[in-house]
């Protein structure tokens, strides 16, 4: 049996998926509980916070259910995997024996050697190195999906080199998976009942796939083959860079139906100052210009984005800056995160950090705007009509889950029958997290 604990991004989530598919021929089956588990992975993320610490930790109580087992006569191997293994590989096989495997993500074709290399020889296997050749051309396809959604991976790392992100370092350049590539692992998603795909990059709109014959495809260019398939409703794609926002990528926003009004585009900071010091290469004119030209092509889109409070020497005025940007663009939902020194990166050794109780002060009045403008956002939509894919049984008997345009989740009654659907849903109230709605055309009452 199988357990994998993800931390992190959706990118690790789909790795997560993409590991146990390369272990299923092998006779892993995936278990929701580690004690029943001979081999463990812990699919790992190093992008904020004490990433490595919480990593040990785990180990520790994994290392006690290592020896409870083995006192029954069961062997379990452990494996990390992820950013962590990648980055800090060789101190973490030190300091923690109990680990088996330590692989990063360019290397998850060779979990199977891997785990042979362990059963034969004992001792620990590790695989942090960037090999030459794309593991995109050594993992089968992903297994049969349920799902009525997908994420599909299709670029991957990041040459942006922003001060404060370990991604390029542990991620590696960019690469994009060939068009081809992509396009069949879509339709054979679709074929499996998929209706929705969110294409995946850590800077999936620097995608440049080459094609057979040598063409270099733009993300732009891909969702407009996609949205081609039959049976594909939805498309989305995460995340992007202000600065890879092209033209062919802004017309598809345009003339690409089933291109979604939704956009996280991560700007970070509100001020010039600190987004020089971040090297994000983008000013907040050429944001706001940006966002203009979106709203141009698609004047509903809903705008999401990342930001970074009490990045080092951010002062008063600079944080309101990024209070004005967040009201003055209106974005209607976002992340945001307490600097946090990754070592390693330029900004980890700049003079002016700020203190946590600054830092704790700006993101907690950051927080509060934001949540402020999702309700309202949310609220906004209360009375009228969007199309919602259908996703799921609801949390109540005779409820539907789904999703609108805006990717707001909403609650609907109704029959299981249209799982898979898009309908027109009345929105009838908002909630904290999510809407309440039914069936456009049917009273209040219906079933
Ligand atoms: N400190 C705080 N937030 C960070 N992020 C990335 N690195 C850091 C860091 N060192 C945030 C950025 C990015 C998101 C995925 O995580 O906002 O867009
Ligand atoms: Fe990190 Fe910046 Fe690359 Fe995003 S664009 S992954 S924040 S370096």
């Amino acid at each position: 049996m199988l357990y994998i604990k993800t931390y992190g991004c959706q990118m690790n989530v789909y790795d997560s998926a993409r590991m146990a598919d390369v272990l299923a021929p092998l006779g892993y089956a995936q278990t929701a509980t580690p004690e029943a588990a001979d081999l463990i992975i812990l699919n790992t993320c190093h992008i904020r916070e004490k990433a490595a610490e919480k990593v040990y930790s785990e180990l520790g109580r994994l290392r006690a259910l290592k020896e409870a087992r083995a006192a029954g006569g069961q062997e379990t191997m452990i494996a990390v995997a992820g950013c962590v293994a990648q980055a800090e590989g060789e101190e973490m096989a030190r300091r923690a024996p109990v680990i088996d495997i330590l692989v990063g993500p360019q290397s998850y074709h060779r979990l199977p050697e891997l785990i042979a290399t362990v059963r034969r020889a004992g001792g620990q296997a590790l695989e942090t190195e960037f090999p030459v050749e794309s593991k995109f051309d050594h993992l089968p396809d992903s297994a049969a999906e349920t799902g009525v959604t997908a994420f599909l991976t299709v670029q991957e790392g990041c040459d942006k080199f922003c001060t404060f992100c370990v991604v390029p370092y542990t991620r590696g350049a960019e690469t994009s998976r060939p068009p081809e590539a992509v396009v069949a692992e879509a339709k054979r998603l679709v074929g499996s009942g998929v209706r929705e795909i969110t294409l995946l990059g850590q800077n999936v709109n620097a995608y440049h796939g080459e094609d057979a014959r040598g063409q270099v495809w733009s993300l732009g260019r891909l969702i407009r083959h996609l949205a081609e398939i039959a049976g594909l409703e939805r498309l989305r794609y995460t995340t992007s860079h202000p600065r890879d926002m092209d033209d062919d990528l802004i017309g598809a926003h345009r003339d690409v139906p089933a291109l979604m009004p939704f956009l996280h585009l991560p700007v970070q900071s509100g001020s010039d100052a600190v987004l020089a010091a971040m090297n994000r290469r983008h000013t907040v004119l050429d944001y706001r210009r940006l966002v203009d030209r979106l709203r141009d092509a698609r004047p509903d889109l809903a705008l999401s984005s990342d930001f970074i409070v009490g990045f080092p020497g951010e002062t008063d005025a600079d944080f309101a800056a990024t209070l004005t940007l967040v009201e003055e663009v209106g974005f209607f939902q976002a992340f945001s995160f307490k600097y946090s020194r990754r070592p390693g990166t330029p900004a980890s050794i700049l003079a002016k950090q700020v203190s946590e109780p600054v830092k704790t002060k700006r993101l907690a009045e950051l927080q509060a705007l934001l949540l402020h403008q999702q309700q309202a956002f949310n609220e906004s939509t209360v009375g009228r009509t969007l199309p919602v894919l259908f996703q799921s049984p609801g949390r109540l008997a005779g409820q539907l889950g789904g999703r609108t345009p805006y990717l707001q989740p909403v609650h609907v009654p109704g029959d299981p029958a249209l799982i898979g659907t898009v309908q027109p849903v009345t929105i009838a109230a908002a909630r904290a997290n999510s809407l309440v709605g039914r069936l456009a055309g049917h009273s209040r009452e219906a079933p």
